[in-house]
């Protein structure tokens, strides 16, 4: 059995103050101690897109879509079969058939990796529901939220894959797995143009994971031609297996950030209601802005999901009120509340939902999934 692996993150760079008033935030820590400093400045400020709207590349002719299976070489008819997936060779052989998955704990997570056979079909595959968790500001439940939910919606019966796109590999770690150890990673895949089906490890939820070193993957990108693309080209390998993809991305507007932005038909916006910064959902705003204009027009922000309430304070609700009254519809109905459940889980290697499937915690993100979902069918 895997150990557990501990957050790495020491307090001081998840604890805020308890109350306060919001213009006295300081805008410097908008980015958490001990993060990982974005090599590229402020979007607003001075990044430039190195490919314009005109370059963007013509979407792949729907015959040669990919649809990967992992459980079986078949995939059931009725999601229009058109790849199947097998295990990738394990990093030693085992006796195991190649196509069967093995026990997920007794797997190593670099042999966890599944190769995806793109094959000819004929009928139409979906394509996966990209949704970027983001938000600049350190600390607000990007990565909980990103775990939890996609869990949620795991548990209603939907394929989903999470995306561990922050260089302090949270969310890998929150799902029992060391970046440390982490042999390939999304560095191979944005950096390398390594398939992003090698990098997945199979968990609660499938997680293509991090490692320690993509703190310095926005460096080597940056000088790459379609660097903001990266990660879009990536996920077109097993867009047709997934119903979401779910991005967690680190505390800043950086390239990585960017790379989800652009790979994304939504964004959801954690904001941790006791310290709020408007000023920072301004920026993250902008940078949006920036990103539909140049490359990618379909993305929008699904909602904004206050976090980490707590409803005794008049602090937190007047916070949701400001929330509110700024951006109207675009705040979710589902509120996280604050619960320790949240912090003990991750220690686990687990999420809420399976820490504590039937507490309080696991169904504030169940209700989140369940207005997701409604939205989507109303759209
Ligand atoms: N609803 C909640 N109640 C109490 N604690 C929470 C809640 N949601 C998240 N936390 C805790 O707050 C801390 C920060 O959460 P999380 O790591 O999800 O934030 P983040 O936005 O991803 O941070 P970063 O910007 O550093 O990536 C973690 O210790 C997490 O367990
Ligand atoms: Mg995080």
């Amino acid at each position: 059995m895997e150990e557990a692996v501990p957050e790495r993150r020491d307090d001081e760079g998840w604890e805020r103050p308890a109350t306060g008033p919001v213009a006295e935030e300081d805008p410097s820590s908008s980015q958490a101690a001990g993060d990982v400093p974005s090599s590229t400045p402020p979007v607003d400020e001075a990044y430039e897109p190195s490919t314009p709207a005109a370059e963007v590349e013509a979407p792949e002719p729907p015959g040669e879509a990919i649809h990967a299976s992992r459980s079986a070489p078949e995939v059931e008819a009725s999601e229009g079969p058109s790849a199947r997936v097998v295990v990738a060779e394990a990093a030693e052989p085992t006796a195991e058939e190649p196509e069967r998955f093995m026990p997920r704990d007794l797997l190593a997570p670099s042999r966890h990796a599944v190769v995806v056979e793109q094959v000819e079909s004929e009928t139409p595959v979906k394509h996966a529901d990209v949704i970027a968790f983001a938000n600049q500001k350190g600390g607000v439940a990007k990565t909980t939220t990103t775990l939890n939910l996609a869990v949620a919606f795991a548990e209603s019966g939907y394929k989903v894959l999470c995306v561990d796109l922050d260089p302090q590999g949270n969310l890998t770690m929150s799902q029992g797995i060391d970046p440390d150890k982490v042999e390939k990673s999304l560095y191979d895949v944005l950096v390398n143009d390594m398939p992003i089906s090698e990098i997945i490890v199979e968990r609660e939820i499938d997680i293509a994971v991090a490692s320690i070193d993509l703190a310095g993957a926005e460096i080597a990108m940056s000088t790459k031609i379609g660097r903001e693309r990266s990660l879009e080209k990536a996920l077109k390998e097993v867009s047709g297996y997934y119903d979401f993809v779910c991005i967690d991305t680190p505390p800043s507007l950086g390239l990585l950030t960017i790379n989800a932005l652009t790979a994304a038909n939504k964004v959801i916006v954690p904001v941790q209601c006791e310290y709020l910064s408007m000023r920072g959902l301004v920026q993250l705003q902008n940078t949006l802005k920036m990103i539909q204009e140049n490359l990618n027009p379909d993305v929008k922000i699904e909602g904004i999901l206050p976090t980490m309430l707590d409803t005794r304070t008049v602090h937190a609700k007047e916070a949701v009120e400001i929330l509110e009254e700024n951006f109207g519809d675009q705040v979710f109905k589902s509120r996280i509340r604050k619960a320790i459940k949240f912090a003990e889980a991750p220690v686990k290697g687990a999420s809420v939902l399976k820490y504590d499937s039937g507490s309080s915690a696991a169904n504030y993100y169940r209700e989140l999934a369940k207005e997701v979902l409604a939205n989507n069918e109303s759209t």
